[in-house]
């Protein structure tokens, strides 16, 4: 049976209520915001193909995948990373223009899951649910700020809307403040708001007989309806019905028990080291574009890994980091109980968290190069049942880095020696890593050319918690303080040398006794 992909997120962390505060938000509804979160959908719909139609209301969007759809294989992990961290991005850059007068005062980041629909009646079930769910909440917030904004205190508002009921609240708005809910409030705030394609016909150009030359185009529009499970709503959409399938019938019953029955939440195994790793993606064209220095570029590694000491600083479960070229890889500690272990959770919140980052600090780390379009991130976890093992997986990356470290050194060596990109890849071949290094130190003209390189390159980026000693000068005199800081290394992880010197970092104790400690 056919299935549709039902992508959902949800701002997460820092929690929705207290971004919406930082930010000044107006309440109940700030329309900018709204407008921020449909202008973040169209961009998805505009971006992927596969996915036909979007529904959102104030800080969630469900995006709805064609049925046939072979996206990155259909794997879970693959859709909700890229999804969440296309729309985290968009979200970053569209602020500036949407709210000019607002600065963006920290990352934001949203979770996100993946719900197969099996049927086109789960499918219509799902959406008149989030759209009632949409309006109850939109119904009691609008009470429950006009009885604040009158003079009510939040208890005595959350009081009077007690047990009441739709008729209730309607009435309410109407006796007490004169709001008509239907007329009054708009649109977007009692119904939410829909994404689809449409066709239009763009004209051109004109022949030389004046008639115009036209072609038809994709186009992604906003609309808003009062009940988009409505066969009436739903059928006459082309694209909906062409894509997705029809509705035979009209549902009248929320269920949402029903709905929840297809959630399928699968946790990561207890007492296990859980890996996140997030990687670019087709940063290949990525760093073309921005015009990365190759083989490496350093300041495009350092916003790598301000990303990363972000991600350690926001989500205190991560003991250690590890980062090379486009990918980093989050350990989280054995006992984490983030999110209760669910692993689309963990690895959304973490990718759009990072994904934020980046390209919030982006001008940080390039002051003299625009962004040219929006970077994004995969991302998925992997449990690891010991130490030993965490240990081995983070010296397989640490082994890869330095064997493509040493590759492209060479092979952007030859190329500027005057080879061609396919000579150069075919002298390469088969090559050991001794007769690299002495192709290195032939073609440089320097000995042991190789260790000369920024150990960044070769070794790759090590992020973790570490007691920083800081001399601090007070009565009676010099003295030694240490606080917690988020550093960041470029040292062999492989030996054993690393850990046995920081023991505290895969050592759930020591490690919580490094956090606490403060200036
Ligand atoms: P997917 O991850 O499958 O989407 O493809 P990708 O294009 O991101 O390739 P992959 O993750 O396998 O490899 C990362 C790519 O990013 C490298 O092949 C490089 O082309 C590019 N890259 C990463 N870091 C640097 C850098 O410092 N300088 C330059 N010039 N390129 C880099
Ligand atoms: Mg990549």
């Amino acid at each position: 049976m056919s299935s549709h992909l039902r992508w959902r997120m949800r701002s997460c962390f820092p929690t929705s209520s207290l971004f919406s505060e930082v930010h000044e938000f107006e309440k109940p509804n700030d329309k900018k915001a709204l407008e921020l979160m449909n202008e973040c959908a169209k961009a998805v719909l505009e971006q992927f193909p596969d996915v036909i139609f979007s529904y959102g209301y104030s800080d969630e969007c469900s995006f709805i995948f064609r049925k046939e759809t072979k996206f990155y294989q259909r794997r879970g992990s693959k859709i909700l990373s890229l999804i969440v961290s296309f729309f985290t991005s968009t979200y970053v850059t569209k602020w500036r223009s949407l709210i000019p007068q607002k600065d963006l005062k920290y990352a934001p980041s949203f979770r996100a899951r993946v719900i197969c629909c099996a049927s086109m009646e789960v499918l219509q079930a799902y959406l008149l649910w989030r759209q009632y769910e949409c309006h109850i909440n939109n119904q009691y917030d609008t009470c429950l700020w006009q009885l604040i904004n009158s003079g009510k205190t939040r208890e005595e508002a959350e009081a009077t809307l007690k047990g009441s009921l739709k008729q209730d609240k309607n009435e309410l708005l109407y006796q007490c403040f004169n709001i008509n809910y239907k007329k009054d409030i708009p649109e977007m705030f009692r119904q939410g708001t829909c994404t689809l394609k449409t066709e239009v016909e763009d004209i051109v150009k004109y022949k030389d007989d004046g008639c115009p030359v036209k072609r038809r185009r994709r186009k992604v529009i906003t609309v808003h309806s009062e009940n988009i499970a409505s066969k009436r709503f739903w059928n006459e959409k082309l694209c909906l019905l062409k894509e997705l399938g029809q509705f035979t019938e009209d549902l009248n019953k929320t269920r949402p028990e029903y709905i929840k029955s297809f959630q399928y939440e699968s946790r990561l195994m207890l007492s296990t080291w859980i890996v996140v790793r997030v990687d670019g993606c087709h940063f290949h064209r990525f760093s073309d574009v921005h015009e990365f220095e190759k083989p490496n570029d350093a300041q495009a590694l350092d916003l790598m890994n301000a990303c990363a000491i972000a991600v350690l600083e926001e989500f205190r479960d991560v003991v250690f980091a590890y980062g090379v070229s486009d990918e980093y890889s989050f350990v989280l500690k054995k006992d984490s109980q983030l999110y209760q272990r669910c692993a689309s959770e963990i690895v959304s919140a973490i990718v759009s968290f990072f994904s934020s980052t980046y390209t919030m600090r982006w001008n940080e780390f390039f002051p003299q190069k625009e962004m040219k379009y929006l970077p994004y991130f995969d991302g998925r976890a992997v449990c690891y049942p010991s130490c030993e093992i965490i240990k081995d997986y983070l010296a397989w990356r640490q082994v890869d880095c330095h064997i493509n470290n040493q590759y492209n050194t060479c092979f952007w060596l030859l190329v500027k020696s005057g080879k061609s990109k396919s000579d150069a890849q075919s002298y390469l071949k088969g090559t050991q890593t001794q007769e690299k290094n002495e192709l290195l130190d032939q073609l440089s003209g320097i000995i042991n050319y190789y260790n000369t390189l920024p150990p960044m390159f070769r070794l790759g980026s090590s992020v973790y918690w570490d007691k920083e000693t800081k001399m601090v000068d007070d009565k009676e005199g010099a003295a030694g303080k240490s606080r917690r800081i988020v550093v960041v290394r470029h040292c062999n992880i492989i030996e054993t040398g690393f850990w046995e010197a920081h023991p505290h970092i895969l050592d759930d104790n020591r490690f919580k006794a490094v956090q606490r400690a403060t200036v």
